[in-house]
C-alpha cells in the first residue's frame, strides 16, 4: 500500500468496469476511500470487495449519475459515510456505435450526451460544495478524439471536446473557491471498446487505432489510473485547467507510426492491479 491519497475521500463514476474500476483499486492502494460509482447493472459491488480483500476501503453506490438527484444522493452518501469529499472522478462515459454521421441515429446522440456530457454536469454540481469545504479537486474523462475528432463517431470526439472545455471553465471558475479541476484525455485503451468482441469497433476501426499510437499498442487502463493518481493527489498542486493526453502518442502520429515502435514499446507493461472487469463495459454497444 502506498500513501499518496492518505485520508482523501474519493468518488469514481463508471468504477465498475474499465479504466474506472483501476481508479478505483489504484486510489484505494494509495490510501483513499473509494465510492464506486455506476449503474445499476454495473459490478461496482465486486469492486468494492475486491478493494476490501486486499485491506482498501470503499463503498458502493448504484444510479444514473446523469440525474442531479441521483449525483447528490451519491455526494451525500460519501459524506454520510466518510465525512468529507476530497476528490471527483468524472470518468463515467459510454461509446454507443460507430456508424457515418448520416447513420448516427438521434437516439445514440441523445445516449451519449447523457452519459458523456450530462454526468459530468450533475456531478460536477453536485460536488462542488463539499469540495470547496476541502480545497478538493476533480479529474474529468475527455479523449484524444476531443482534440482531434474522429471518425465514425463523430459525436463521441464533441461529446470529449465538451468535457476538456467545460473543465476549462470550471478550473477559472472555481480557483477563487480553491478548486483545481483538470482532464485526462486517453487514446485506445484495453478495455470493452477498443476490442472487436466486446464494442462496437470493427477489425479495420480495431487495427487502425492502436496502428495510429507511436507506441504501436493499446494502453493498460492501470496506465491511465496512474495519470488520473497524479492530478488527483496533491503533487498536481500546480496543476489545473489542463489536459493530460494518456495517449500512446497518438496525438503527433503521422500515419500508422505504431508499426514502426520497438518491440519493448509495444509490450504493456506488467499490471501491478488485479483487474477483473476491464472489458465488461455494457454501454458501449447500445441496448
Ligand atoms: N477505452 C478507451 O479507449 C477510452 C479512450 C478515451 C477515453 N475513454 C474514456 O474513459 C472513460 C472510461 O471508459 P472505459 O473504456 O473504461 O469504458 P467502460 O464502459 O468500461 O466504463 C465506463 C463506465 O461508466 C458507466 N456509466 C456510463 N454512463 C453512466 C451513467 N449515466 N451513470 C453511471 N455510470 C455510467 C458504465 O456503465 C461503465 O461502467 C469514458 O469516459 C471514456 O470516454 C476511454
Amino acid at each position: 500500500m502506498g500513501n499518496r491519497l492518505e485520508g482523501k475521500v474519493a468518488i469514481v463514476t463508471g468504477g465498475g468496469s474499465g479504466i474506472g474500476e483501476a481508479i478505483c483499486k489504484k486510489f484505494a492502494k494509495e490510501g483513499a476511500k473509494v465510492v464506486v460509482a455506476g449503474l445499476p447493472e454495473d459490478p461496482v459491488e465486486d469492486v468494492v470487495k475486491e478493494i476490501q480483500e486486499t485491506g482498501g476501503v470503499a463503498i458502493p453506490f448504484s444510479g444514473d449519475l446523469s440525474s442531479l438527484a441521483n449525483a447528490q444522493s451519491c455526494v451525500e452518501l460519501a459524506v454520510k459515510q466518510y465525512g468529507k469529499l476530497d476528490i471527483l472522478i468524472n470518468n463515467a462515459g459510454t461509446f454507443p456505435e460507430t456508424n457515418m454521421l448520416s447513420d448516427f441515429t438521434e437516439e445514440a446522440f441523445d445516449y451519449l450526451l447523457k452519459n458523456n456530457n450530462k454526468t459530468v454536469f450533475a456531478m460536477s454540481k453536485a460536488a462542488l460544495p463539499e469540495l470547496q469545504k476541502t480545497k478538493g479537486n476533480i479529474v474529468t474523462a475527455g479523449s484524444e478524439s476531443g482534440i482531434l475528432g474522429i471518425a465514425q463517431n463523430v459525436p463521441y470526439g464533441a461529446s470529449k471536446g465538451f468535457n476538456h472545455a467545460f473543465t476549462k471553465g470550471l478550473a477559472a471558475e472555481q480557483a477563487q473557491k480553491g478548486v483545481r479541476c483538470n482532464v485526462v484525455a486517453p487514446g485506445p485503451i484495453d478495455t470493452g471498446w477498443t476490442h472487436k468482441e466486446t464494442g462496437p469497433m470493427d477489425s479495420q476501426m480495431e487495427k487502425m487505432v492502436t496502428q495510429a499510437t507511436i507506441l504501436g499498442r493499446r494502453g493498460t487502463p492501470e496506465e491511465v489510473a496512474n495519470v488520473y493518481l497524479f492530478l488527483a493527489s496533491d503533487e498536481a498542486s500546480y496543476v489545473s485547467g489542463a489536459v493530460y493526453p494518456v495517449d500512446g502518442g497518438t496525438l503527433i502520429a503521422k500515419g500508422p507510426a505504431g508499426e514502426l515502435a520497438a518491440d519493448s514499446m509495444k509490450k504493456q507493461p506488467k499490471e501491478e492491479l488485479d483487474l477483473e472487469h476491464s472489458k465488461e463495459s455494457h454501454t458501449s454497444v447500445r441496448k
